[in-house]
C-alpha cells in the first residue's frame, strides 16, 4: 500500500493506574488497542504497523488480527522503545518499501473517527510535507510565573494538537534520522528539520485517554456506539 499508519500502543499507561500496558485496558469488551484499530482498519487500506509493549507482541497481534478482519495481510506488530519517539522509530524501521505517507496515531486516542485519519491523508496528498489534527483552544490561557500573571496568550494563535499526524515517508525518515532530542510530538520533530507541517480539522472524539476520568468519558461514549 501506499500509505502506512504506525500505531504507537507500547507506553505504559502510568497516569491511567489501571495495572497493564494502556493499550490492554478494556473500554467495554474491547480493549482500547482494539478500538483504536477498529478505526484504522475503516479508514482506507493501509499497511498498519501496530508498536506493542516488549513481551506483549503476541497480545497486540491477536488484537489487531481481530480488528483487520479480511485484511490480516496488512498487519504488522513490533516492540517499542522507552519513550513514545523510540517507539514511533521503531515503527518506522517496519514499514514496507511501497509506502510514501505515514501516519502516526496513538492508540490511546481509541475513539479518533476515520474521518480524521482520510483528512490528515488527504492534506499530505495535496502537498504538504506534513498535517496534522488540531482543535481551537476553549480555555482563556494565562502567562504565568509562579503565582503572578504575567501576561495574556492570544487563543486565536493556539491549537490543540491530535493525532494521527500524516507525513511524507521520506520528509519523516530524514528528519527521525537527524533528530538528537526527544520533542513532544512528531510535528515538531519534523518542523525542527525545517520541514512544513499544516493543520486539519481535528475531532473531540479524537480525545487522548490519559487518566480515569477519560476512561469513563470513553466508556460512556462507547456504551452509546459499541463496535
Ligand atoms: N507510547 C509508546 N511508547 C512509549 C510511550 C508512549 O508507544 N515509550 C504511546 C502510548 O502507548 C500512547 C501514546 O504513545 O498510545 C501516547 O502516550 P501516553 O498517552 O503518554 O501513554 P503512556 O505513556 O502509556 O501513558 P503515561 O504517560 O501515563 O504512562
Ligand atoms: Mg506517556
Amino acid at each position: 500500500p501506499r500509505v502506512g499508519i504506525i500505531v504507537v500502543a507500547a507506553g505504559s499507561g502510568t497516569r491511567l493506574g489501571a495495572g497493564a500496558p494502556k493499550g490492554f485496558v478494556g473500554i467495554d469488551g474491547h480493549t482500547i488497542l482494539r478500538h483504536a484499530l477498529a478505526r484504522v482498519f475503516a479508514a482506507s487500506a493501509a499497511q498498519v504497523v501496530v508498536v506493542a509493549p516488549s513481551r506483549r507482541e503476541g497480545d497486540a497481534l491477536s488484537e489487531a488480527l481481530e480488528a483487520a478482519q479480511d485484511r490480516r495481510d496488512l498487519v504488522t506488530v513490533v516492540a517499542g522503545g522507552e519513550t513514545r519517539q523510540a517507539s514511533v522509530a521503531a515503527g518506522l524501521a517496519a514499514l514496507w518499501g511501497d509506502v510514501e505517507v505515514v501516519l502516526i496515531h496513538d492508540a490511546a486516542r481509541a475513539l479518533t473517527p476515520p474521518e480524521v485519519f482520510e483528512r490528515v491523508r488527504d492534506a499530505v496528498d495535496s502537498g504538504a510535507d506534513g498535517a496534522i489534527p488540531v482543535l481551537p483552544v476553549v480555555d482563556t490561557i494565562k502567562r504565568v510565573a509562579g503565582e503572578d500573571i504575567v501576561g495574556v496568550v492570544d487563543r486565536s494563535e493556539l491549537a490543540a494538537a491530535q493525532t494521527p499526524q500524516g507525513f511524507r515517508r521520506d520528509v519523516l525518515d530524514a528528519a527521525y534520522l537527524r533528530a538528537t532530542r526527544d520533542f513532544t510530538d512528531d510535528a515538531a520533530l519534523v518542523a525542527d528539520a525545517g520541514h512544513r507541517v499544516v493543520a486539519v480539522p481535528g475531532h473531540p472524539l479524537a480525545f487522548k485517554i490519559t487518566t480515569p476520568a477519560d476512561l469513563d468519558r470513553a466508556r460512556g461514549l462507547v456504551a452509546e456506539a459499541p463496535l
